[in-house]
């Protein structure tokens, strides 16, 4: 296997996006990365794009068609990848996998999703989880998790000051962030009177429902000098399948798929948590990026919550976390959401991330997963 390297990223503003359309939207992405990279479209030789759900979203189903018509790329080959909010993560995967192996030389994977064109988003964002153990019953993905964060209260003594500070910080970060969707600072007790989602979850636990794409360029390592001064490497990949269902989880409180994501991840790289520098983790609700921090090993189990209290995941903190502003505050274009993670990784391992910039990281890692973690995929980057 070939070691490989990252040239090129973009993320185009996240938002509810009304004067650009999904083609807009993948096409300044993909066009803005190679610009990062310093290639020209014709060295590409293949594209895969994570999306969740064009069809239910925009009506528009075989986009890995529409993307390379529309990019004027054809005829590199572009594939399409979909794992729920999971997909641009595997997007990555995919393209790792494609330069490792020698079977391509250049790359792009990309993330696109725009998902405020319908009026309703939660039966399509459902459509992720199980349709007859779950949403035939009734359950949607904020009962799901609010499901897992009453149990990680009850096991552990989580409280629900502790999730609120999961918020608060991501917004400390996304403030700075002029991609976020949501770029202002909150405090607890503007999370503690938001509006009752499912309930002990509320309004400002939940990441938003967001338009975006991302993109990244690939390349094997060896020639990643030629096009950038800044090269990030990827260390390690990992992904890992878990049950789809809640009910048939041994423990609602770890997502298992995470756990071997990460192990996989760690191993390839040939690292320890305690390496990390800072990571961005998929805080699609508060109680979430509460369970990363302890599946990615960064804490102990039932740890994350005093964790978060104790500042432990601030800019400044043992372990950053979500320098973006994460999904909650950045925003959480499904499909685009595992590309947009490694763009900020990538920035801030350049030391481009800005007033959000983590002195002196070098070793950055994202995290990924689709639905309640039926899918996870973990990445580790240097510089
Ligand atoms: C939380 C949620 C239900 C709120 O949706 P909603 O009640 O329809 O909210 P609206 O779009 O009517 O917005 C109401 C207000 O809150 C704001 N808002 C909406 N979501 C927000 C969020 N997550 N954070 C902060 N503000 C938010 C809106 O901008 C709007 O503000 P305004 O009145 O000043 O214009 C929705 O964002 C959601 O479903 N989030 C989860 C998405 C999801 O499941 N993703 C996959 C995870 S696995």
């Amino acid at each position: 296997m070939r070691d490989v390297a990252i040239i090129g990223v973009y993320q185009t503003k996240f938002g509810e996006l009304w004067d650009t359309s999904f083609r807009d939207l993948i096409t300044e992405a993909g066009i803005r990365a190679i610009v990062d990279a310093g290639i020209e479209g014709q060295d590409l030789e293949a594209m895969f794009i994570g999306n969740m759900s064009a069809g239910l979203f925009v009506e528009q189903e075989h986009i890995a068609s529409l993307i390379a018509d529309q990019v004027g790329l054809n005829p590199v080959p572009c594939t399409r990848v979909e794992a729920a909010c999971a997909s641009g993560g595997l997007a990555l995967r995919n393209g790792i996998m494609a330069v490792a192996s020698g079977f391509n030389d250049i790359v792009v994977s990309a993330g696109v999703e725009k998902m405020t064109d319908v009026v309703d988003p939660t039966p399509v964002i459902s459509t992720a989880a199980d349709q007859e153990w779950e949403v035939q019953q009734g359950a949607n993905f904020p009962s799901l998790y609010a499901m897992m964060a009453r149990r990680h209260m009850h096991e552990y003594g989580t409280t629900r000051e502790q999730l609120a500070i999961f918020s608060v910080v991501n917004h400390k970060n996304g403030a700075l962030n002029p991609l976020a969707q949501f770029p202002m600072e909150i405090t607890v007790d503007q999370v503690l009177n938001s509006s009752m989602v499912a309930d002990p979850l509320r309004l400002l636990d939940c990441s938003p429902v967001t338009d975006g794409a991302a993109a990244v360029v690939l390349c094997p390592a060896e020639d990643a000098h030629k096009y950038s001064d800044t090269p990030i490497y990827v260390k390690g990949s990992g992904q890992a399948s878990g049950t789809i269902a809640l009910h048939e989880r041994r423990d609602i409180t770890t997502i298992d798929s995470t756990v071997h994501a990460a192990k996989r991840a760690y191993k390839m790289a040939g690292l320890q948590p305690k390496d990390i520098d800072l990571a961005e983790v998929h805080d699609c609700f508060s109680i979430n990026g509460i369970l990363a921090i302890e599946d990615l090993g960064f804490v102990e189990k039932g740890e994350g919550g005093p964790a978060v209290e104790d500042g432990l995941t601030e800019r400044d903190g043992q372990i950053p976390i979500n320098t973006s502003g994460g999904l909650k505050s950045r925003g959480h274009p499904l499909g685009a959401t595992g590309i947009a993670q490694a763009a900020e990784i990538v920035w801030q391992l350049r030391g481009e991330a800005g007033k959000r910039q983590v002195e002196g990281a070098e070793i950055g890692m994202t995290h990924n997963i689709g639905g309640t973690g039926g899918t996870a995929a973990v990445h580790i980057f240097s510089n």
